[in-house]
Protein backbone atom coordinates (compact mmCIF):
# COMPACT_ATOMS: atom_id res chain seq x y z
CA UNK A 1 0.00 0.00 0.00
CA UNK A 2 1.59 3.44 -1.04
CA UNK A 3 2.25 5.42 -3.80
CA UNK A 4 3.05 3.10 -7.11
CA UNK A 5 4.66 4.89 -10.10
CA UNK A 6 5.64 2.84 -13.25
CA UNK A 7 5.88 3.95 -17.02
CA UNK A 8 3.32 1.91 -19.25
CA UNK A 9 4.48 3.29 -22.49
CA UNK A 10 7.21 5.77 -23.82
CA UNK A 11 6.66 9.04 -22.28
CA UNK A 12 4.08 8.19 -19.97
CA UNK A 13 4.71 8.53 -16.11
CA UNK A 14 1.88 7.09 -14.52
CA UNK A 15 1.62 7.92 -9.96
CA UNK A 16 -0.50 5.90 -8.33
CA UNK A 17 -1.08 7.66 -4.86
CA UNK A 18 -3.08 6.41 -1.88
CA UNK A 19 -2.92 3.35 -3.57
CA UNK A 20 -3.85 -0.59 -2.96
CA UNK A 21 -2.06 -3.20 -4.81
CA UNK A 22 -2.68 -6.67 -4.05
CA UNK A 23 -1.08 -10.07 -4.59
CA UNK A 24 -1.65 -13.77 -4.54
CA UNK A 25 0.64 -16.16 -3.46
CA UNK A 26 1.80 -16.95 -7.09
CA UNK A 27 3.10 -13.20 -7.22
CA UNK A 28 0.60 -12.39 -9.10
CA UNK A 29 -0.99 -8.85 -8.97
CA UNK A 30 -4.77 -9.92 -8.45
CA UNK A 31 -6.14 -6.16 -7.60
CA UNK A 32 -4.94 -2.55 -7.56
CA UNK A 33 -7.26 0.20 -5.89
CA UNK A 34 -6.40 3.62 -6.25
CA UNK A 35 -7.27 6.71 -3.73
CA UNK A 36 -8.15 3.96 -1.38
CA UNK A 37 -7.91 5.05 2.21
CA UNK A 38 -6.86 1.17 3.99
CA UNK A 39 -5.50 -1.69 2.36
CA UNK A 40 -7.93 -3.47 4.41
CA UNK A 41 -10.72 -1.83 2.48
CA UNK A 42 -9.04 -3.09 -0.91
CA UNK A 43 -8.97 -6.27 0.12
CA UNK A 44 -12.19 -6.93 1.51
CA UNK A 45 -13.66 -5.65 -1.67
CA UNK A 46 -11.80 -7.75 -3.73
CA UNK A 47 -12.73 -10.99 -0.80
CA UNK A 48 -14.99 -10.42 1.31
CA UNK A 49 -14.67 -13.81 2.92
CA UNK A 50 -11.22 -13.40 3.42
CA UNK A 51 -9.61 -13.77 6.96
CA UNK A 52 -7.15 -10.47 7.30
CA UNK A 53 -5.39 -12.05 10.40
CA UNK A 54 -4.36 -15.18 8.44
CA UNK A 55 -2.43 -15.40 5.26
CA UNK A 56 -2.33 -11.99 4.64
CA UNK A 57 0.65 -9.45 4.95
CA UNK A 58 0.38 -5.41 4.82
CA UNK A 59 3.95 -3.98 2.70
CA UNK A 60 4.33 -0.17 3.81
CA UNK A 61 1.21 0.29 5.37
CA UNK A 62 2.47 3.07 7.06
CA UNK A 63 3.60 5.48 4.05
CA UNK A 64 3.98 8.45 6.57
CA UNK A 65 5.26 11.32 3.90
CA UNK A 66 3.93 12.15 1.18
CA UNK A 67 6.38 11.33 -1.65
CA UNK A 68 9.17 9.96 0.81
CA UNK A 69 8.76 6.62 -0.29
CA UNK A 70 7.47 4.76 -3.31
CA UNK A 71 7.22 1.59 -5.59
CA UNK A 72 8.67 1.18 -8.47
CA UNK A 73 8.58 -1.34 -11.06
CA UNK A 74 11.75 -3.59 -10.57
CA UNK A 75 14.48 -2.57 -13.44
CA UNK A 76 15.43 -5.50 -16.04
CA UNK A 77 19.11 -5.66 -17.64
CA UNK A 78 18.48 -6.94 -21.34
CA UNK A 79 22.65 -7.63 -21.29
CA UNK A 80 25.23 -8.01 -18.97
CA UNK A 81 28.36 -10.46 -18.67
CA UNK A 82 28.05 -11.94 -15.09
CA UNK A 83 31.57 -13.10 -15.97
CA UNK A 84 33.07 -9.79 -16.40
CA UNK A 85 32.00 -8.34 -13.42
CA UNK A 86 35.63 -7.79 -11.87
CA UNK A 87 37.00 -6.31 -14.53
CA UNK A 88 34.39 -3.11 -14.09
CA UNK A 89 35.88 -0.08 -14.24
CA UNK A 90 39.23 -1.41 -16.19
CA UNK A 91 39.19 -0.97 -20.02
CA UNK A 92 42.27 1.09 -20.52
CA UNK A 93 42.12 3.11 -23.98
CA UNK A 94 41.13 0.08 -25.85
CA UNK A 95 38.21 -0.42 -27.93
CA UNK A 96 36.19 -3.62 -28.78
CA UNK A 97 38.64 -5.98 -30.23
CA UNK A 98 41.95 -5.41 -28.47
CA UNK A 99 39.32 -4.75 -25.64
CA UNK A 100 38.52 -8.77 -25.86
CA UNK A 101 41.59 -9.83 -26.47
CA UNK A 102 43.92 -7.97 -23.50
CA UNK A 103 40.98 -7.95 -21.41
CA UNK A 104 37.64 -9.92 -21.26
CA UNK A 105 38.59 -13.45 -22.98
CA UNK A 106 41.11 -14.19 -20.20
CA UNK A 107 39.08 -13.07 -17.37
CA UNK A 108 36.78 -15.22 -18.98
CA UNK A 109 38.72 -18.09 -18.87
CA UNK A 110 39.57 -18.03 -15.67
CA UNK A 111 36.12 -18.63 -14.50
CA UNK A 112 36.30 -22.13 -14.96
CA UNK A 113 37.77 -22.56 -11.64
CA UNK A 114 34.64 -23.15 -9.82
CA UNK A 115 35.32 -21.20 -6.68
CA UNK A 116 36.55 -17.85 -8.54
CA UNK A 117 33.19 -18.30 -10.29
CA UNK A 118 30.87 -18.64 -7.00
CA UNK A 119 32.44 -16.00 -5.96
CA UNK A 120 32.18 -13.74 -8.93
CA UNK A 121 28.80 -14.98 -9.35
CA UNK A 122 27.40 -14.40 -6.10
CA UNK A 123 28.87 -10.63 -6.35
CA UNK A 124 27.01 -9.94 -9.36
CA UNK A 125 23.82 -10.82 -8.27
CA UNK A 126 23.92 -9.17 -5.20
CA UNK A 127 25.16 -5.86 -6.74
CA UNK A 128 22.40 -6.11 -9.54
CA UNK A 129 19.46 -7.01 -6.43
CA UNK A 130 20.60 -4.14 -4.43
CA UNK A 131 20.27 -1.85 -7.68
CA UNK A 132 16.98 -2.71 -8.01
CA UNK A 133 17.67 -5.06 -10.84
CA UNK A 134 14.79 -7.71 -10.95
CA UNK A 135 15.53 -9.83 -14.11
CA UNK A 136 18.47 -10.08 -15.88
CA UNK A 137 20.02 -12.27 -19.34
CA UNK A 138 23.49 -13.09 -18.21
CA UNK A 139 25.88 -14.48 -20.30
CA UNK A 140 28.32 -16.70 -18.51
CA UNK A 141 31.56 -18.08 -19.78
CA UNK A 142 31.89 -21.12 -22.34
CA UNK A 143 32.45 -23.42 -19.61
CA UNK A 144 28.77 -25.39 -18.89
CA UNK A 145 29.74 -26.27 -15.20
CA UNK A 146 30.14 -22.83 -14.08
CA UNK A 147 27.40 -21.34 -15.79
CA UNK A 148 24.85 -24.28 -14.16
CA UNK A 149 26.39 -22.87 -10.81
CA UNK A 150 24.97 -19.08 -12.25
CA UNK A 151 21.85 -20.60 -12.54
CA UNK A 152 21.58 -21.84 -9.12
CA UNK A 153 23.00 -19.21 -7.46
CA UNK A 154 19.99 -16.67 -9.09
CA UNK A 155 17.52 -19.35 -7.99
CA UNK A 156 18.76 -19.66 -4.48
CA UNK A 157 18.71 -15.63 -4.15
CA UNK A 158 15.69 -14.81 -5.85
CA UNK A 159 16.32 -13.16 -9.05
CA UNK A 160 14.47 -14.06 -12.43
CA UNK A 161 17.25 -14.39 -14.86
CA UNK A 162 18.10 -15.55 -18.23
CA UNK A 163 20.92 -17.48 -17.97
CA UNK A 164 22.98 -18.24 -21.14
CA UNK A 165 26.29 -20.31 -21.37
CA UNK A 166 28.25 -18.26 -24.29
CA UNK A 167 29.17 -20.48 -27.64
CA UNK A 168 32.16 -19.42 -29.87
CA UNK A 169 34.03 -21.99 -31.74
CA UNK A 170 36.45 -19.66 -34.33
CA UNK A 171 38.43 -16.47 -33.60
CA UNK A 172 38.89 -16.88 -30.33
CA UNK A 173 42.25 -17.26 -28.25
CA UNK A 174 43.65 -21.43 -27.88
CA UNK A 175 43.11 -21.08 -24.07
CA UNK A 176 39.54 -20.37 -24.32
CA UNK A 177 38.00 -22.04 -27.01
CA UNK A 178 35.39 -24.96 -27.73
CA UNK A 179 34.80 -27.14 -30.94
CA UNK A 180 31.39 -26.60 -33.09
CA UNK A 181 30.41 -29.80 -31.34
CA UNK A 182 31.28 -29.26 -27.66
CA UNK A 183 29.52 -25.46 -28.04
CA UNK A 184 26.20 -26.70 -28.96
CA UNK A 185 26.21 -29.73 -26.17
CA UNK A 186 27.09 -28.11 -23.48
CA UNK A 187 24.67 -25.50 -24.72
CA UNK A 188 22.02 -28.71 -24.60
CA UNK A 189 23.26 -29.63 -21.25
CA UNK A 190 23.00 -26.23 -19.49
CA UNK A 191 18.96 -26.16 -20.94
CA UNK A 192 18.58 -29.49 -19.83
CA UNK A 193 20.10 -28.56 -16.06
CA UNK A 194 18.14 -25.86 -15.84
CA UNK A 195 14.65 -27.05 -17.22
CA UNK A 196 14.76 -30.75 -15.52
CA UNK A 197 17.33 -30.28 -12.50
CA UNK A 198 16.23 -26.37 -11.40
CA UNK A 199 12.96 -26.32 -12.14
CA UNK A 200 12.36 -22.69 -11.20
CA UNK A 201 10.19 -20.52 -13.46
CA UNK A 202 11.66 -17.57 -12.56
CA UNK A 203 15.14 -18.90 -14.30
CA UNK A 204 15.34 -19.65 -18.73
CA UNK A 205 17.77 -20.43 -20.66
CA UNK A 206 18.97 -18.39 -23.36
CA UNK A 207 21.14 -19.39 -26.45
CA UNK A 208 24.40 -17.22 -26.27
CA UNK A 209 26.27 -17.21 -29.71
CA UNK A 210 28.90 -14.42 -28.98
CA UNK A 211 28.86 -12.75 -31.54
CA UNK A 212 29.05 -13.32 -35.44
CA UNK A 213 33.15 -13.33 -35.53
CA UNK A 214 33.56 -15.95 -33.26
CA UNK A 215 30.81 -18.07 -34.80
CA UNK A 216 30.95 -20.92 -37.34
CA UNK A 217 27.60 -20.80 -39.88
CA UNK A 218 27.54 -24.41 -38.44
CA UNK A 219 27.65 -23.64 -34.66
CA UNK A 220 25.17 -20.94 -35.57
CA UNK A 221 22.75 -23.05 -37.95
CA UNK A 222 22.65 -25.59 -34.88
CA UNK A 223 21.55 -23.29 -32.08
CA UNK A 224 18.85 -21.85 -34.37
CA UNK A 225 17.98 -25.55 -34.89
CA UNK A 226 18.40 -26.29 -31.31
CA UNK A 227 15.84 -22.79 -30.42
CA UNK A 228 13.43 -24.24 -32.54
CA UNK A 229 13.58 -27.80 -31.00
CA UNK A 230 13.17 -26.59 -27.33
CA UNK A 231 9.77 -24.64 -29.12
CA UNK A 232 11.28 -21.24 -29.10
CA UNK A 233 14.33 -20.95 -26.52
CA UNK A 234 15.66 -17.05 -26.28
CA UNK A 235 18.28 -16.51 -27.95
CA UNK A 236 21.54 -13.11 -27.25
CA UNK A 237 24.29 -11.57 -28.80
CA UNK A 238 25.94 -8.96 -30.46
CA UNK A 239 25.10 -6.46 -33.42
CA UNK A 240 27.05 -3.97 -35.17
CA UNK A 241 28.71 -2.48 -31.82
CA UNK A 242 31.88 -1.14 -33.33
CA UNK A 243 33.21 -0.31 -36.97
CA UNK A 244 35.82 -2.28 -37.43
CA UNK A 245 33.81 -5.23 -35.96
CA UNK A 246 31.80 -4.42 -38.82
CA UNK A 247 34.31 -4.58 -41.48
CA UNK A 248 35.61 -7.85 -40.17
CA UNK A 249 31.73 -9.61 -40.46
CA UNK A 250 31.39 -8.15 -43.94
CA UNK A 251 35.13 -10.16 -44.88
CA UNK A 252 33.96 -13.11 -43.32
CA UNK A 253 30.42 -13.04 -44.99
CA UNK A 254 30.56 -11.95 -48.33
CA UNK A 255 27.60 -13.50 -49.03
CA UNK A 256 25.64 -11.46 -46.76
CA UNK A 257 23.94 -8.56 -47.26
CA UNK A 258 24.61 -6.83 -43.86
CA UNK A 259 25.69 -7.58 -40.54
CA UNK A 260 21.70 -8.14 -39.20
CA UNK A 261 21.47 -10.43 -42.62
CA UNK A 262 23.75 -13.09 -41.08
CA UNK A 263 21.47 -13.73 -37.97
CA UNK A 264 18.55 -13.72 -40.17
CA UNK A 265 20.36 -15.88 -43.06
CA UNK A 266 21.00 -18.54 -39.88
CA UNK A 267 17.85 -18.00 -38.39
CA UNK A 268 18.84 -16.34 -35.35
CA UNK A 269 16.81 -13.82 -35.98
CA UNK A 270 13.14 -14.28 -33.86
CA UNK A 271 10.50 -12.87 -31.45
CA UNK A 272 13.00 -14.08 -28.48
CA UNK A 273 16.23 -12.22 -29.75
CA UNK A 274 18.21 -9.84 -27.69
CA UNK A 275 20.42 -7.55 -29.76
CA UNK A 276 22.85 -5.87 -27.61
CA UNK A 277 24.34 -2.70 -29.13
CA UNK A 278 23.21 -2.06 -32.75
CA UNK A 279 24.66 1.14 -32.96
CA UNK A 280 25.64 1.25 -37.02
CA UNK A 281 22.48 -0.06 -37.92
CA UNK A 282 21.74 0.73 -41.35
CA UNK A 283 17.22 0.86 -42.30
CA UNK A 284 17.35 -2.18 -44.21
CA UNK A 285 18.73 -3.78 -41.07
CA UNK A 286 16.22 -1.75 -39.07
CA UNK A 287 13.34 -3.14 -40.66
CA UNK A 288 15.03 -6.48 -40.91
CA UNK A 289 14.88 -7.11 -37.00
CA UNK A 290 11.69 -5.33 -36.57
CA UNK A 291 9.73 -7.72 -38.77
CA UNK A 292 11.54 -10.38 -37.01
CA UNK A 293 10.31 -9.13 -33.68
CA UNK A 294 13.43 -9.11 -32.11
CA UNK A 295 14.81 -6.42 -29.55
CA UNK A 296 17.39 -4.42 -28.82
CA UNK A 297 19.89 -4.43 -25.35
CA UNK A 298 21.15 -0.69 -25.66
CA UNK A 299 23.93 -0.20 -23.99
CA UNK A 300 24.98 3.52 -23.64
CA UNK A 301 27.88 2.88 -21.16
CA UNK A 302 29.61 0.38 -22.93
CA UNK A 303 29.51 2.69 -26.25
CA UNK A 304 30.61 5.47 -24.69
CA UNK A 305 33.71 3.45 -22.69
CA UNK A 306 34.73 1.14 -25.58
CA UNK A 307 34.24 4.40 -28.11
CA UNK A 308 31.74 2.80 -30.14
CA UNK A 309 29.47 5.57 -31.25
CA UNK A 310 25.92 6.78 -30.62
CA UNK A 311 23.25 4.62 -30.52
CA UNK A 312 20.31 7.06 -32.32
CA UNK A 313 17.43 5.25 -29.98
CA UNK A 314 14.61 7.46 -30.98
CA UNK A 315 14.72 6.06 -34.35
CA UNK A 316 14.62 2.99 -33.57
CA UNK A 317 11.61 3.32 -31.22
CA UNK A 318 9.82 5.43 -33.94
CA UNK A 319 10.30 2.33 -36.52
CA UNK A 320 8.72 0.01 -34.17
CA UNK A 321 11.46 -1.70 -32.89
CA UNK A 322 11.49 -2.76 -29.27
CA UNK A 323 14.50 -1.17 -27.13
CA UNK A 324 15.44 -2.15 -23.76
CA UNK A 325 18.74 -1.17 -21.40
CA UNK A 326 21.50 -2.95 -20.89
CA UNK A 327 24.51 -2.31 -18.43
CA UNK A 328 26.87 -4.46 -20.43
CA UNK A 329 29.09 -5.13 -17.26
CA UNK A 330 32.23 -4.72 -18.16
CA UNK A 331 32.47 -3.02 -21.31
CA UNK A 332 29.84 -0.65 -19.17
CA UNK A 333 31.60 -0.31 -15.63
CA UNK A 334 28.25 -0.17 -13.55
CA UNK A 335 25.78 -2.72 -13.26
CA UNK A 336 22.96 0.00 -11.95
CA UNK A 337 20.06 0.21 -14.48
CA UNK A 338 19.65 4.02 -13.19
CA UNK A 339 22.64 4.90 -14.29
CA UNK A 340 22.75 3.28 -17.56
CA UNK A 341 19.35 4.83 -17.96
CA UNK A 342 21.26 8.23 -16.71
CA UNK A 343 23.63 7.36 -19.86
CA UNK A 344 20.88 6.54 -21.92
CA UNK A 345 19.56 9.96 -21.72
CA UNK A 346 22.97 12.22 -21.38
CA UNK A 347 23.71 9.80 -24.80
CA UNK A 348 20.46 11.18 -26.59
CA UNK A 349 21.48 14.71 -26.06
CA UNK A 350 25.00 14.50 -27.48
CA UNK A 351 23.47 12.99 -30.25
CA UNK A 352 20.67 15.69 -30.68
CA UNK A 353 23.43 18.48 -30.83
CA UNK A 354 24.83 17.05 -34.25
CA UNK A 355 20.85 17.99 -35.71
CA UNK A 356 20.46 21.00 -37.13
CA UNK A 357 16.16 21.20 -37.25
CA UNK A 358 15.02 22.46 -33.34
CA UNK A 359 12.22 19.95 -33.82
CA UNK A 360 14.42 16.93 -34.69
CA UNK A 361 16.79 17.73 -32.11
CA UNK A 362 14.24 18.02 -29.62
CA UNK A 363 12.98 14.53 -30.61
CA UNK A 364 16.11 12.79 -30.74
CA UNK A 365 16.52 13.27 -26.94
CA UNK A 366 14.97 10.82 -24.75
CA UNK A 367 13.37 12.45 -21.42
CA UNK A 368 13.94 10.89 -17.85
CA UNK A 369 10.64 9.42 -17.99
CA UNK A 370 11.65 7.76 -21.58
CA UNK A 371 14.86 6.74 -20.09
CA UNK A 372 13.23 4.87 -17.28
CA UNK A 373 9.98 3.27 -19.68
CA UNK A 374 13.57 1.62 -21.17
CA UNK A 375 14.90 0.29 -18.30
CA UNK A 376 11.45 -1.53 -17.49
CA UNK A 377 8.58 -2.07 -19.67
CA UNK A 378 11.04 -1.25 -23.10
CA UNK A 379 13.17 -4.28 -21.29
CA UNK A 380 10.60 -6.21 -20.65
CA UNK A 381 9.55 -6.12 -24.38
CA UNK A 382 12.60 -6.88 -25.48
CA UNK A 383 12.39 -9.97 -23.28
CA UNK A 384 9.08 -10.77 -25.09
CA UNK A 385 7.90 -10.66 -21.13
CA UNK A 386 6.13 -7.38 -21.77
CA UNK A 387 2.60 -8.93 -20.76
CA UNK A 388 4.50 -10.38 -17.80
CA UNK A 389 7.07 -7.81 -16.70
CA UNK A 390 7.66 -3.96 -16.24
CA UNK A 391 4.77 -2.09 -15.15
CA UNK A 392 2.08 -2.26 -11.81
CA UNK A 393 -0.86 -4.07 -13.89
CA UNK A 394 -3.55 -6.69 -13.15
CA UNK A 395 -2.05 -10.37 -14.14
CA UNK A 396 1.64 -9.27 -14.12
CA UNK A 397 4.33 -10.62 -11.87
CA UNK A 398 4.88 -8.46 -8.64
CA UNK A 399 8.48 -7.31 -9.20
CA UNK A 400 9.61 -4.08 -7.44
CA UNK A 401 11.55 -1.82 -5.81
CA UNK A 402 10.71 0.35 -3.19
CA UNK A 403 12.36 3.91 -3.13
CA UNK A 404 13.22 6.08 -0.73
CA UNK A 405 14.07 9.61 -1.58
CA UNK A 406 14.05 10.77 2.21
CA UNK A 407 16.20 8.12 4.29
CA UNK A 408 19.03 9.35 6.46
CA UNK A 409 21.79 7.88 4.10
CA UNK A 410 20.35 9.31 0.81
CA UNK A 411 22.04 10.92 -2.16
CA UNK A 412 18.95 12.53 -2.98
CA UNK A 413 18.19 15.39 -0.50
CA UNK A 414 14.36 16.29 -1.15
CA UNK A 415 14.51 19.77 1.26
CA UNK A 416 10.80 19.53 2.91
CA UNK A 417 10.82 23.47 3.08
CA UNK A 418 8.88 23.51 -0.39
CA UNK A 419 11.55 24.80 -3.41
CA UNK A 420 9.35 26.70 -5.14
CA UNK A 421 8.85 25.86 -8.62
CA UNK A 422 7.12 26.65 -12.06
CA UNK A 423 3.47 27.40 -10.43
CA UNK A 424 3.74 25.37 -7.30
CA UNK A 425 5.31 25.59 -3.84
CA UNK A 426 6.35 22.26 -3.77
CA UNK A 427 8.27 19.66 -6.09
CA UNK A 428 5.39 18.02 -8.69
CA UNK A 429 6.01 14.18 -8.99
CA UNK A 430 7.97 14.80 -12.26
CA UNK A 431 10.97 16.90 -10.80
CA UNK A 432 10.54 13.97 -7.43
CA UNK A 433 11.68 11.29 -9.98
CA UNK A 434 14.11 13.65 -11.72
CA UNK A 435 16.12 14.26 -8.95
CA UNK A 436 15.86 10.44 -8.15
CA UNK A 437 17.09 9.83 -11.79
CA UNK A 438 20.23 12.34 -11.46
CA UNK A 439 21.00 12.62 -8.20
CA UNK A 440 19.76 8.63 -6.54
CA UNK A 441 21.75 5.66 -6.38
CA UNK A 442 21.49 1.66 -4.36
CA UNK A 443 20.82 3.70 -0.89
CA UNK A 444 17.31 4.43 -2.30
CA UNK A 445 16.24 0.81 -3.10
CA UNK A 446 15.53 -0.19 0.21
CA UNK A 447 13.62 -3.39 -0.72
CA UNK A 448 13.29 -5.85 -3.72
CA UNK A 449 10.45 -8.51 -4.15
CA UNK A 450 10.55 -10.78 -7.07
CA UNK A 451 7.36 -12.72 -7.74
CA UNK A 452 5.63 -11.10 -5.06
CA UNK A 453 8.62 -12.37 -2.22
CA UNK A 454 11.04 -9.97 -0.78
CA UNK A 455 14.05 -10.38 -1.48
CA UNK A 456 15.94 -7.47 -0.17
N1 LIG B 1 31.15 -8.43 -28.62
C1 LIG B 1 31.54 -9.71 -28.49
N2 LIG B 1 31.75 -10.03 -27.20
C2 LIG B 1 31.50 -8.92 -26.50
C3 LIG B 1 31.54 -8.62 -25.09
O1 LIG B 1 31.85 -9.44 -24.25
N3 LIG B 1 31.19 -7.34 -24.76
C4 LIG B 1 30.84 -6.41 -25.68
N4 LIG B 1 30.51 -5.20 -25.26
N5 LIG B 1 30.81 -6.67 -26.97
C5 LIG B 1 31.14 -7.91 -27.38
ZN1 LIG C 1 28.07 -7.45 -24.26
Amino acid sequence: YGTFIDTPFIGKLRVRQHTAVGVNENGTIVFIKENCESPDIALLEYNPDININDNVEFINKQCEKEYSTFFFPGFIDTHIHASQYPNSGIFGNTTLLDWLTKYTFPLEASLKDLSIAHKVYTKVVERTLSNGTTTAAYYTTIDPESTKLMAKICSERGQRALIGKVCMDRNSPDTYQESTHESLESSDEVIAYIRNTLKDPKILPILTPRFAPTCSCELMKGLSKLAQSYDNLHIQTHLSENLKEIDWVKELFPDCSSYTDVYYKYGLLTNKTILAHCVHLSNPEIELIKTAGAGVAHCPIANTSLSSGECHVRKLIDEGVNVGLGTDVSGGFSSSILVTARQAHLVSRHLSMKFEDEVDKDHMKLSVVDALYLGTQGGANVLNMGDKLGTFDVGKKFDSQLININSEYDPVDIFHWQVPSENNDSFTMEEIISKWFFNGDDRNTINVWVDGSQIL
